[in-house]
């Protein structure tokens, strides 16, 4: 089967919109590869903070982004030989992952490398520019959209639950902060793309979310056959 004949169900949308869940469960129910890319931003932004170099500085951002030797398995991300699944995950990771990820360099240089996951039998991808430039031949695109209110209170349920000392306050003006620049940058901004198919999750839970993917994306396979 050439690359492009391998089904691709892209997920876009903002933070805390429960992509990563809907993605991750879509992806197992289907046996699916999956490609969280925020996660490569993430470590971009975790590698540029411990060599120390600026997140406004491109071109060492960009080298970053070309040299970075990263393997998944499970639950695992592994830098080296650390693992860093829980040190990406953190509110700071995230903000620096939105400033790195606001360099056109940067994204050109991870471009190749999310491509790749594109593999038999098929991919769950997810983030801000998967059904515009990524996969823009995907076979199924999806915006999912959530108030921020909601997933102010979505992320807070979540920090709390892993023990963390956090403010809701505090994680609201992040996640609007997060949205302009991730929705106002010049390069890839977050929007829907013209053929993507809307959710709102404001009222949903993930399994009607995910329900709903895996029936729009049948409906699509039964009209291909
Ligand atoms: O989905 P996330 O919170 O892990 O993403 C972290 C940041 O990375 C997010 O603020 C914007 C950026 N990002 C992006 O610009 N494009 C993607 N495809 C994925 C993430």
């Amino acid at each position: 089967m050439g690359i492009n004949n391998i089904p691709v169900i892209a997920i876009d949308g903002p933070s805390a919109s429960g992509k990563g869940t809907v993605a991750q469960q879509v992806s197992r129910n289907l046996g699916f590869h999956y490609l969280d890319s925020g996660t490569l931003y993430r470590l971009i932004a975790l590698v540029a903070t411990q060599r120390g170099v600026n997140l406004a500085d491109e071109e060492a951002l960009a080298n970053i982004a070309k040299q970075l030797r990263v393997t998944f398995k499970d639950k695992e991300i592994r830098l080296g030989g650390e693992d860093v699944a829980d040190l990406i995950r953190t509110e700071a990771c995230g903000n620096g992952a939105s400033r790195v990820a606001a360099h056109f360099q940067v994204r050109k240089a991870l471009l190749g490398r999310q491509r790749a996951f594109r593999l038999d039998p098929g991919l769950v991808a997810e983030g801000r520019d998967m059904c515009s430039v990524v996969f823009p031949d995907a076979t199924l695109k999806i915006f999912l959209a959530a108030s921020a209110e909601t997933r102010a209170q979505r992320r807070y349920k979540q920090l709390m639950e892993k023990g963390a000392d956090v403010n809701i306050a505090t994680i609201l003006q992040d996640i609007r902060e997060r949205d302009a620049r991730d929705s106002d940058r010049s390069v890839a901004p977050l929007k829907q793309s013209a053929n993507s198919s809307f959710i709102d999750t404001t009222l949903l839970n993930i399994t009607e979310v995910v329900n709903e993917i895996q029936r729009q994306y049948t409906e699509i396979c039964v009209k291909n056959v």
